[in-house]
């Protein structure tokens, strides 16, 4: 049994086979749609989510199965104190794959040790998204056509944001990829990573100037500053609006630059970006439903 809970359990081949099957999914749905007909999807969701908890839903369904499970800690027995473990345990008897998203670093990993079936980890705190990694993948392969030779520009939140993490990882395996951080110096990415950067002789840099690293970029993935872990509402006030980006700052980019953002935005992508063809959070938004199809697949065995 398999499972997903940080990016670098998947090969790069695996992923390039689970994005061969997400490309087939777009262009052939019905073939899809019984493959998983008589099984069933846990989503445990301890925290909010919209696209990651339904796009696993919309996936499941899609592939004939079935879903169940919570969307808020209160609506489950964590709210009487119960742990993880004894939680996928039970459920591991009610579901065959279970989806996990928690507010603690490692809370999915202690599933995948407790549970009899295969664990995705769905987010966890500031640490892992590697199915937010897994939706950026396919978007950049269909937008860019390439993973290699691109200068990726990463801007907000880079501390706590977690697909961040999961994203440069995945990234740093291909060749020629060069990294530009772009925060507040309060934000930077952390210092586990910088360090696996240095290690693998990864070319990266660290900013706070957008609009001076907007041209050399091939993709320039905007995140939101992430109020949640926060430890005090006036730090998060003071650097919330530290990045904006308009369609005025896009046109200093390259013509055929692509703009990423996992969504939800709030402030950090103004409205007039929108229409700009080089805007593709809202494509991204709906690659994930796909791919989620792919990864559960593979994870439960389907043919
Ligand atoms: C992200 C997350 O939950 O980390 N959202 C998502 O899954 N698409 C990004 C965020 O919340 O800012």
């Amino acid at each position: 049994m398999k499972n997903l809970i940080s990016i670098l359990d998947l090969s790069v081949e695996e992923i390039d086979e689970l994005i061969a099957t997400a490309d087939d999914i777009i262009a052939n749905p019905k073939k899809y749609s019984e493959k998983c007909h008589g099984q069933k999807m846990a989503t445990l969701f301890f925290e909010p989510s919209t696209r990651t908890r339904l796009s696993f839903e919309a996936a499941m369904y899609e592939l004939g199965g079935n879903v169940l499970g919570f969307s808020e800690a209160n609506s489950s027995s964590a709210s009487k104190g119960e742990s993880v473990a004894d939680t996928v345990k039970v459920v591991s008897y009610y579901a065959d794959i279970i989806t996990m998203r928690h507010p603690k670093e490692g809370a999915p990993l202690v599933a995948s040790m407790n549970a009899s079936v295969p664990i995705i980890n769905a987010g966890d705190g500031g640490h892992n998204h590697p199915t937010q990694t897994l939706t950026d993948l396919l978007t950049i392969k269909r937008e860019m056509g390439r993973f290699d030779n691109l200068t990726i520009g990463l801007c907000g939140d880079l501390k706590f944001g977690r697909t961040v993490h999961s994203l440069v990882q995945a990234m740093m395996r291909y060749n020629n990829v060069k990294f530009v951080m772009i925060s507040p110096d309060e934000l930077k990415i952390p210092e586990y990573l910088k360090q696996e950067l240095i290690d693998a002789g990864v070319e990266f840099a660290e900013t706070t100037d957008l609009e001076k690293a907007m041209p050399e970029l091939d993709i320039l993935y905007m995140t939101r500053v992430q109020r949640e872990r926060f430890f005090n509402e006036a730090d998060y006030i003071r650097l919330k609006d530290s990045y904006i980006l308009t369609s005025e700052k896009l046109a200093a980019a390259k013509p055929d630059m692509r703009v990423l953002h996992p969504l939800p935005r709030v402030n950090e992508i103004s409205l007039d970006v929108d229409d700009d063809i080089r805007a593709a959070y809202f494509r991204q938004a709906c690659n994930g439903k796909f791919i989620r199809m792919a990864l559960i697949l593979k994870l439960l065995g389907v043919e």
